[in-house]
């Protein structure tokens, strides 16, 4: 039994309850059961993966306004449920450094256990729930859904990534590139499936756009 899991699944709850750009808490549910699979596979501290896959999105400044408020809530409520300032730093050096934004322009070598919840979590942007939070996203932020005029965007930093592009773009800026960059086998092995789903989906879309099927 992990040390507070109840307490803390209710903390990301409240938090993420009402999350609408795809990082709500279902997303967490399934980083989770995506991280206890790839877990059979790795000899990793189970509590720390689980705990910092329940925490990831909890101060992303996607989903926040106030990043420094909501990681002193994290960390107050590792605190509160027992957890020591050690683990507190562990799981800090895993959510601050897992993300894709945060791994642009520089590469974040990060612990077997920020390896796994990274793999989950990117698992979850990808396949046909990766197809379906991509749109929502975009909806949510303005994002037009295609214009076969404006090129995929390379070489962004975390600002220009985070200006508005197109929905269809997304897969080329991101989506298609996170198979190559899984960390174990078991993610690599789940991810090729779901890039064959990304690519046929991008490709019939293209396809109806043009009126040519
Ligand atoms: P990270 O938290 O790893 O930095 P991102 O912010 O890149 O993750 O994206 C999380 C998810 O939000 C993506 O997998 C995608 O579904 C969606 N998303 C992010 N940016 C865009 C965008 N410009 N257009 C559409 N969807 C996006
Ligand atoms: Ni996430």
């Amino acid at each position: 039994m992990i040390n507070g899991l109840r307490q803390i699944r209710g903390f990301v709850q409240k938090e993420l309850g009402y999350e609408t750009t795809g990082h709500d808490y279902t997303h967490i549910e399934r980083v989770v059961s995506l991280a206890k699979l790839i877990l059979k596979g790795e000899d990793a501290d189970e509590g720390l993966v689980i705990i910092a896959a329940y925490l990831h999105d909890v101060s992303d400044d996607k989903v926040t306004t106030n990043p420094q408020a909501k990681r002193k809530a994290i960390a107050d409520e590792l605190i509160g449920v027992g957890y020591d300032q050690d683990f507190v730093k562990k799981v800090f050096e895993i959510i601050d450094n897992m993300s894709y934004s945060a791994n642009l322009k520089t590469h974040h070598k990060l612990s077997l256990e920020g390896q796994i919840v990274q793999d989950a979590d990117r698992l979850d942007a990808i396949g046909a729930i990766g197809i379906a939070r991509t749109f929502y996203f975009g909806g949510h932020f303005g994002e037009i859904m295609y214009n076969p005029r404006i090129m995929p965007r390379t070489g962004m930093d975390k600002a220009e990534y985070r200006k508005r592009g197109t929905v269809i773009n997304h897969f080329y800026e991101k989506l298609f590139k996170l198979k190559d960059q899984m960390n174990t086998p078991t993610a690599k092995k789940i991810a090729e499936h779901r890039q064959q789903v990304m690519r046929d989906f991008v490709a019939e879309f293209v396809d109806e756009w043009n009126g040519t099927k």
